[in-house]
């Protein structure tokens, strides 16, 4: 059987040379979402937009209403989600919360600077330390990593490739548990040419994705942390690969477009795939997003017209990593259903590594980022989703059910039990037309499907969930500039949403709209429109969510655009109304996060101003609100992952992903060497805190 797409080193010499989409090599446009932007917008419907809206918004002025009033963001405080406050932005509780915030978010650091070092930099009186890389041992008897000596037997209990979320979960006084995911493999860098063989490479890297549960243990530095060595000890340790088997949750679990040879039941899945980012849950759980799952699919004897138009939503197109040949349900035409188990929201209990991890078909399938979670004070967990292609949607999920906070063993295993009933949610943002100077409008949240009833004609429940995409072209969403991470504040109870940029947006079916306004320089003569630059939103905005009554689940909120990114003196640039001479230059917001005192920390994936990729702190509330300040940048070819503030603030971890990813680079002639610990770069989750 061929392959459509050759792998390895073959595969380097058809790549051209330099970069493209933004600041990314061509290797990593490949390689993590299958050269997603080289295809049309799998999104081809003809939604209706803002800026079609604007008119009848104005004529509307009175305010929207609806959800549950009197509910608000309280987050279960832990480690992890410290905080808890609902409270106005600017003012009262917000402002007593912000003195509660620790160094990270409190201490005046001198911003990093752009630079293109193969180096993780931090501001002067900070430290940075690696906790751990790919290949180090997770499990009890792994082997030490020779990148000569990589065997699927070692990488079942090493340490996987170009790691992404990262979560950290309180274990005891000095301990805690590390989670991470590892999105793709980057073959061309991770194996010595001649070493392996074609079947071994594919072997390998199928089981370097997945995710890893890792104890970790204070340094002598508060808010350093490193791993525990002594794995014998560690007995939460655990690699979750290509063979480790979910259990598929939800109305749409064992529905017969999710049967497999292997698996009659549609209900039980082995792996899980490109998982990005994630959330960690007030319960004590992990979500991870199964993002560009459609890249690994071969055709070998062409794709099934049972599912054309579901496959062309998804990018699924037959062209995979030829895994087909060492495992057939990667065959499309072997396995017309095998893709239908992946695109799913995940959780694992990291606590438990006996426990069987979840695929939550209640969240919809797409190409999820992640999931983060809010509770309502009602108690009804809300999760932020966001669908990350050009042209995609802003989601959310409300729980049927109540969190219980009685933190016993059973109330954990039914919160457990929350993500599989409750309601889809798709978003429309309506403008409010641009005479006021600000990008912003209303929004409302669109039912798609309850687990029992659907609410899109002519789709049952289990249709809106397992093509989620189509379901929701059917309701009127808007279009946005690939949402990637979404998360609720847990001190102002806004909801902030990366849109990481869009080259194409103002072409065919994807005009401008006061939400994503900025057109490609292609189209913006044709379309006349007043809101654009010279090259498109090729830096990406922060959406800034304010839910109607500071209730989660409410079906309405306001919106605007807390940051339009890139370089301060480009006209377009915007940061929250702080003066643009005082911030850091900033492009492709990717993943967010939060320090206790409501700080918005946002990392970067493919800088297009020439420098590295970073993580920034900015303010959301008070007199330095849009103060974008660059904390610290990543080696050359990389992309910051994470971030996660924790620790009372003292310590942000940051995940280090594809190192030297340069066009050309090879594992004997690498573009970065960073950590610097051997000759060819190593993906590592880094933590960084204050050296006093
Ligand atoms: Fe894996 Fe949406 O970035
Ligand atoms: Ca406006
Ligand atoms: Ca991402």
């Amino acid at each position: 059987m061929t392959s459509a797409r050759p792998e390895n080193r073959p595969l380097l010499s058809l790549l051209p040379e330099g970069t493209r989409h933004g600041s990314r090599s061509h290797v990593t446009c490949f390689f993590r979402c299958g050269n997603a932007c080289d295809q049309p917008e799998p999104n081809p419907t003809d939604n209706p937009h803002v800026r079609d809206e604007i008119t009848k918004a104005v004529a509307r002025r009175a305010v929207l209403r609806g959800g549950a009033a009197g509910a608000g963001a309280l987050l279960v405080g832990s480690l992890v989600t410290e905080g808890g406050l609902a409270a106005a932005a600017t003012s009262g509780p917000a402002a007593r919360a912000a003195a509660a915030g620790g160094v990270l978010a409190t201490d005046r650091f001198r911003p990093v600077g752009p630079n293109k070092r193969d180096a993780f930099t931090v501001p002067s009186g900070y430290r940075s330390s690696v906790v751990i890389k790919w290949g180090d041992p997770v499990v009890y008897g792994a082997p030490e990593f020779d990148p000569r000596k990589q065997s699927v037997k070692a990488a079942e209990r090493q340490f996987g490739f170009n790691c992404d979320y990262v979560g950290v979960l309180p274990l005891g006084r000095s301990t805690a548990l590390l989670v991470v995911n590892h999105e793709y493999t980057t073959e061309p860098h991770m194996f010595p040419a001649g070493t392996y063989t074609d079947d071994e490479i594919k072997r390998i890297s199928m089981t370097n994705h997945g995710m890893s549960v890792v104890r970790i243990v204070r340094g002598a530095t508060p808010g350093s942390w490193r791993q525990v060595k002594a794995l014998r000890s560690c007995t939460e340790n655990r690699r979750i690969h290509i063979r480790t088997a979910f259990r598929l949750t939800g109305p749409a679990a064992g529905d017969a477009r999710l049967r497999t040879t292997a698996d009659p039941t549609g209900k039980r899945v082995l792996g899980t795939l490109n998982n990005c980012a994630g959330g960690t849950t007030p319960w004590g759980t992990v979500l991870s997003g199964e993002e560009n799952f459609n890249q690994y699919f071969d055709a070998g004897a062409g794709l099934s017209p049972d599912y054309a138009a579901q496959y062309a939503r998804y990018g699924i197109n037959g062209s995979g990593r030829g895994w087909g040949t060492v495992d057939p349900r990667f065959d499309l035409s072997q396995e017309p259903h095998e893709p239908h188990r992946f695109g799913w929201i995940v959780e694992v209990d990291p606590y438990d590594p006996t426990s069987t991890p979840v695929k939550h078909t209640m969240l919809g399938r797409f190409k999820h980022e992640g999931a983060n979670i809010a509770l309502s004070r009602s108690g009804h967990a809300v999760a932020y989703m966001g669908d990350d292609e050009r042209g995609d949607y802003l989601y959310k999920f409300v729980s049927a059910g109540k969190v219980d906070r009685s933190g016993t063993a059973a109330a954990k295993r039914r919160n457990m039990t929350l993500l599989t009933k409750g309601t889809l949610f798709v978003a429309k943002l309506t403008g409010d037309g641009t005479e006021d100077g600000r990008f912003d409008g209303k929004g409302k949240w669109i039912p798609l499907c309850s687990d029992t009833e659907s609410f899109v004609p002519g789709m049952s429940v289990a249709d809106v969930l397992i093509f989620t995409r189509l379901a929701a072209d059917k309701v009127g969403p808007t279009k946005m500039d690939r949402p990637e991470d979404v998360q609720p504040n847990p001190v102002n109870g806004r909801v902030y949403a990366a849109l990481t940029n869009n080259s194409n947006r103002g072409s065919g079916a994807m005009p401008v709209d006061e939400a994503n306004p900025l057109a490609s320089s292609k189209v913006r003569a044709s379309i006349g429109a007043p809101l654009t630059d010279a090259s498109g939103n090729r830096n990406g905005y922060v959406l800034e969510m304010t839910p109607y009554n500071g209730s989660h689940t409410a079906n309405s909120f306001t919106w605007d655009l807390f940051l339009v990114c890139g370089d301060p003196e480009a006209p377009e640039t915007y940061f929250g109304g702080f003066d643009k001479s005082k911030v850091s230059p900033i492009s492709c917001p990717d993943n967010v996060a939060f320090d206790r005192a409501g700080n918005l920390w946002i990392s970067t994936d493919g800088n297009v101003l020439g420098s590295n990729d970073g993580v920034f702190r900015v303010p959301v509330a008070g007199p330095n609100r849009g103060q974008v300040q660059q904390f610290c940048t990543v080696p050359k070819g990389a992309e910051a992952c994470g971030p996660l503030i924790t620790d009372g603030d003292r310590s942000l971890f940051v995940a280090v992903q594809h190192p030297g990813e340069v066009s050309g680079a090879t594992f004997e002639t690498p573009a970065s060497t960073w950590p610097h610990t051997d000759d060819f770069p190593r993906p590592a989750v880094v933590v960084s805190y204050r050296d006093r």
